[in-house]
């Protein structure tokens, strides 16, 4: 199983490995938690794609897109995802995504991962930007966004096809500078 890669108080983010298969499926197989993503329900079949890709991926150089496990410290459970990405030019630019078991959720889980992935971006990779989009209805994730002092810059107007027609997105993002004033 690979290590740990960052780790919080309650939570670590690891890379995935080939036997994360049954709990990659325990997220991304509930249709709650995929209602306002563009991908899911996953089948098996999908979601060893999605593993086969992710694994692939992290071996990639330069590396582009940080898809990661969420995994709790203190069992090692993996009970989610989260995903840093890197914009191609040279912006300094980055993006973040989180998903969480369902039977995990109001636990801090996706707000302590997230801020994990904006703490490596800003201090290691040196981004000066880091966006996240939300789906409209998503308050969840919205309240995550907010909590972790990303700013709303807007609404993006038909933004990802979903399954029923095209989603508006809701922008956020936080530069460098006002993540450095939130640290301790
Ligand atoms: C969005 C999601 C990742 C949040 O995960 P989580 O671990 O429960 O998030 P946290 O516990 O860190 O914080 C959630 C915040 O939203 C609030 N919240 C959760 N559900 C809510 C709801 N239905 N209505 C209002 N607020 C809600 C929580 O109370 C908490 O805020 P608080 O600390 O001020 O009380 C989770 O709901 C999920 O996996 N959803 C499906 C996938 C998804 O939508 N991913 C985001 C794509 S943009």
């Amino acid at each position: 199983m690979p290590s740990d890669w960052l780790t919080g108080p309650r939570v670590a983010l690891r890379e995935y490995g080939e036997g994360d298969l049954d709990a990659v499926l325990r997220y991304a197989a509930d249709p709650e938690v995929t209602r306002y993503l563009p991908w899911g329900p996953d089948s098996p079949e999908e979601a060893a794609a999605f593993l086969a890709r992710v694994v692939a991926q992290a071996n990639l150089r330069p590396r582009t897109q940080y898809e990661v496990a969420v995994v709790l410290r203190a069992s090692g459970e993996l009970i989610g995802a989260a995903r840093l990405g890197l914009a191609p030019a040279q912006g300094r630019r980055g993006d973040i995504g989180y998903v969480v078991r369902r039977d995990m959720w109001r636990q801090g889980v996706a707000t302590e991962a997230a801020r994990l992935l904006l703490g490596f971006g800003f201090a290691v990779l040196g981004l000066h930007r880091i966006e996240a989009t939300c789906d409209p209805d998503n308050v969840a994730s919205r309240r995550v966004l907010e909590k972790l002092g990303m700013q709303f810059e807007g609404r993006l107007r038909d933004d990802l096809p979903m399954r029923d027609g095209w989603r508006d997105s809701l922008l956020f993002s936080i530069l460098e500078g006002e993540w450095r004033a939130r640290q301790p």
